[in-house]
């Protein structure tokens, strides 16, 4: 017995990193999984691995472009198509976009901003009245960052797109304490995935000492849902970094991310420190 038998997962981001060792996870413990994300190609390969891991599985794939405005009300439409009943929403699919705020393309940022804020909240919010209406025990899991804990030069757009995601997922978990959806936010650090390459950000050997597979960080994220814990940050070092946030003024929280940043990207003069920050509000 799996402890998602009987419930049917949407995952969004599924045909490659995170989002695929979610839907692996997931359909290993039971769920029928619906596997969401552009390219069919990757998506029928995750779909492949994970009937050859998990006898039985059930597994459908919905090629859809999220950051599209028909994109999300699509996907809802099919995955719900002949009265298909959804029990688990994944928001996991999300882009970032590395580099100086103003040297970056506006189409990129607003395809981002799309795709990472607004489909999510038109899916969540779709999707829990679909959830709410059946009243089977059900569950919504955000992919947030840490990126969401402070300001990130370089991530001027991509991080408050996450904080953005983490303060709404804790909201909506208030508001839906007392009925049968259950909301959980994941806040990954950086993890081995296309996300980088995706986001225009070379890193160098030091970044991959701390990085976590999506393996590692998928076990957090489903046992997060499971114990129906709101906000989880995954890794030792990800949840200290997170927590220190708290201890010290913005200002300077954003300069030591900067400082970190510039410690691992390649291409931003490896180790070079910026100028510290001169008091500030905080
Ligand atoms: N890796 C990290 O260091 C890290 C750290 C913190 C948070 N995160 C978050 O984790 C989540 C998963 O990212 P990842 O690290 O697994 O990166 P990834 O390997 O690049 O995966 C991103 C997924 O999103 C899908 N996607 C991108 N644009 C889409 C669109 N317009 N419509 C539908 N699907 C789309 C991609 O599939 P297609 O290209 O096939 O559409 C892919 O499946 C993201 O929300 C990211 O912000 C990642």
């Amino acid at each position: 017995m799996g402890e998602f038998d009987g419930h049917r997962a949407v995952v969004t981001g599924a045909s490659s990193g995170i989002g695929a060792a979610l839907a692996r996870r997931l359909a290993a413990s039971g769920a029928a999984v619906v596997l969401v994300a552009r390219r069919r190609e990757k998506l029928d390969e995750v779909r492949a691995a994970i009937l050859a891991e998990t006898a039985g599985a059930a597994v459908e794939v919905v090629s859809c472009d999220l950051a599209t405005a028909e994109g999300p009300a699509s996907l809802v439409a099919e995955a719900t198509a002949g009265g298909a009943r959804v029990t688990i929403l994944v928001n996991n699919a999300g882009v970032g976009l590395y580099g100086k705020f103003r040297e970056q393309r506006w189409e990129d940022q607003q395809r981002l901003l799309q795709l990472n804020v607004v489909a999510v909240t038109e899916l969540t919010r779709r999707f829990t009245e679909h959830m709410l209406a059946h009243g089977e025990p059900s569950y919504v899991l955000n992919v947030s960052s840490t990126a969401a804990f402070q300001a990130t030069p370089g991530f001027a757009v991509y991080g408050p797109s996450k904080s953005y995601v983490r303060d709404f997922s804790e909201a909506l978990a208030f508001e839906l304490r007392k009925t049968n959806v259950q909301v959980s936010c994941l806040c990954p650090g950086a993890t081995v995935t296309e996300f980088s390459d995706v986001a225009g950000q070379v890193l160098n050997d030091r970044a991959h000492k701390f990085m976590l597979s999506a393996e590692q960080v998928a076990k957090v994220g489903v046992k997060a849902m499971r114990k129906g814990r709101v906000n989880v940050v995954s890794g030792g070092l990800n949840k200290t970094n997170a927590f220190m946030t708290r201890l010290f003024p913005r200002r300077v929280t954003a300069w030591a991310a900067d400082f970190a940043m510039r410690k691992v990207v390649s291409e931003r003069g490896e180790g070079e420190a910026p100028s510290p920050p001169d008091g500030g509000e905080g």
